[in-house]
């Protein structure tokens, strides 16, 4: 069925399963995954001087400087792929000021979906997480360990996955998310994330199924 390419906004605190859930949505729908962590932690890879002054931020738990952010997130979702096939911004905008600068650009969302979890899960999550640098997957030791031998033994671990350091970007989160929140109220889904990964992905499934639908329909409308 023809549709529009949806555009989607994904939020939630450190570790509420916005990466678990991108995979599975993407894996669906088809979406562009655009996370904003994910590109800052390129830069750093790439030792380019907007890698190493964001690093300097990341490791305290805060946020990293529009200056840096908003024109890389902008650039990405500029690429032909994200216009054609729709977009899933993950992480992205954590400022009321991140998220006026998308709009004077032009971008839109269609569906800004929150992922929430008490703090005291968030912790667990954080220091049991496990990432495989060979396919890009996210891991956790006991909520989803991995497959193979071969896999476990070249797990890897982010920087900034520590307790001291999870509790900096939660600070950092309950800072901001209410202004952000503001301002995609009417578009807004709230989803309780602290249930099993299926669970969760059943919820945003079906905002997403829901969304489609009204697509269609105010298409056929026009
Ligand atoms: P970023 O990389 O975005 O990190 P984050 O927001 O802290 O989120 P995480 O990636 O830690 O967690 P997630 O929600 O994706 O959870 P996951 O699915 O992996 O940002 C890092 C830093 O970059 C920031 O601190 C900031 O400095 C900077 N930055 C990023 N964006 C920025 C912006 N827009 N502006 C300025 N600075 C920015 O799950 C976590 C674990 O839990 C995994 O092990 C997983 O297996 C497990 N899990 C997931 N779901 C479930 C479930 N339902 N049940 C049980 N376990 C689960």
């Amino acid at each position: 069925k023809p549709r529009k390419p949806l555009k989607i906004m994904i939020s939630g605190a450190p570790a509420s399963g916005k990466g678990t859930q991108c995979e599975l949505i993407t894996g669906k729908y088809d979406l562009v995954h655009i996370a904003a962590g994910d590109l800052l932690r390129a830069e750093i890879a790439a030792r380019s001087e907007n890698g190493k002054r964001a690093k300097e931020y990341m490791e305290k738990g805060k946020l990293v400087p529009d200056e840096i952010v908003v024109m890389m997130v902008k650039d990405r979702l500029s690429q032909p792929d994200s216009a054609e096939k729709g977009w899933l911004l993950d992480g992205y905008p954590r400022s009321s000021s991140q998220a006026t600068a998308l709009q004077a650009f032009g971008f839109k969302p269609d569906l800004f979906i929150l992922l929430e979890v008490p703090e005291e899960i968030l912790v667990d999550r954080v220091v049991g997480r496990r990432l495989d640098p060979v396919t890009g997957r996210i891991y956790h030791l006991t909520y989803s360990p991995p497959e193979t031998e071969e896999i476990a033994a070249r797990l890897t671990q982010r920087f900034d996955d520590t307790e001291e350091k999870v509790k900096l970007r939660l600070q950092t989160h309950n800072q901001n998310v209410e202004s952000v929140l503001s301002l995609f109220e009417d578009i807004t889904v709230k989803v309780d994330g602290s249930l099993s990964k299926e669970v969760v992905f059943a919820k945003i499934d079906s905002a997403l199924s829901n969304l489609i639908e009204q697509n269609i329909l105010g298409m056929a409308a026009t």
